[in-house]
């Protein structure tokens, strides 16, 4: 089906990803690499409706079935309406989060399971599943002090949660890793920006020689 690559990007929170991201885009850019970057959830004018949703702090109310379900009808609707016509006319296309995500935060951190996240997953996605994922590892404690000396930064209602939640999304992450090596690549997200983007680069490089 696809001709592109469908590259995601994940972490924790304060991982750093955003940053390397615009600093991958500005660099692709400049070699004229043609790529689509989007985002989970949102990327399209549905899916950043449902994201307001999820992530508004004043829904404490909001049930872990309830938020799982609604990532994955933001997902559905991103993947048919932006991700796959990009990847069928030949983009790489960088997504800022996907299906690990789910598996990580409500899968492992909210309890909820990874075999039931997976199934639902299955439904919204129909299996497309990225080539290559990158993931920013640092430790939770590092992570949230730099969201707290970060102060334009928005905080969501992910950001509310404990020090456990952060940690076991950590642990949720580090166990995806070990069980798709080959899919997903640990990137030392404590290191200085420079050797976390040389990092990033280097992974790149196994699934796209030229750049
Ligand atoms: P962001 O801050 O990277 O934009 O992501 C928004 C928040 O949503 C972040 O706390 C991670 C969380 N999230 C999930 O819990 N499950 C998901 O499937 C996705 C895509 C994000």
């Amino acid at each position: 089906m696809s001709k592109g690559l469908f590259i995601t990007l994940e972490g924790g929170e304060g991982s750093g990803k955003t940053t390397m991201i615009t600093r991958l885009s500005d660099y692709l850019r400049e070699r004229d690499i043609p790529y689509l970057l989007t985002r989970e959830p949102g990327g399209i004018d549905i899916a950043e409706k449902i994201r307001s949703i999820i992530l508004d702090p004043e829904h404490t109310a909001m049930d872990a079935r309830t938020e799982a379900l609604l990532y994955a009808a933001a997902r559905r609707q991103h993947l048919v309406e932006k991700v796959i016509p990009a990847l069928e006319e030949g983009f790489i296309v960088l997504c800022d989060r996907f299906v690990d995500s789910s598996l990580a935060y409500q899968g492992y951190a909210r309890g909820i399971g990874v075999e039931e996240i997976r199934s639902i997953n299955l439904f919204a996605t129909e299996n497309i599943t990225p080539d290559l994922t990158l993931y920013f590892d640092v430790e939770p404690e590092i992570g949230l002090a730099r969201i707290a000396a970060n102060q334009g930064r928005e905080i969501n209602r992910l950001d509310m949660e404990s020090r456990l939640f952060h940690d076991k999304v950590r642990s949720g992450y580090l166990k995806l890793v070990q069980s798709e090596p080959e899919r997903i690549k640990v990137i030392d997200a404590s290191l200085s920006p420079d050797e976390v983007f040389c990092s990033l680069i280097a992974n790149l490089r196994c699934v796209l020689k030229d750049i």
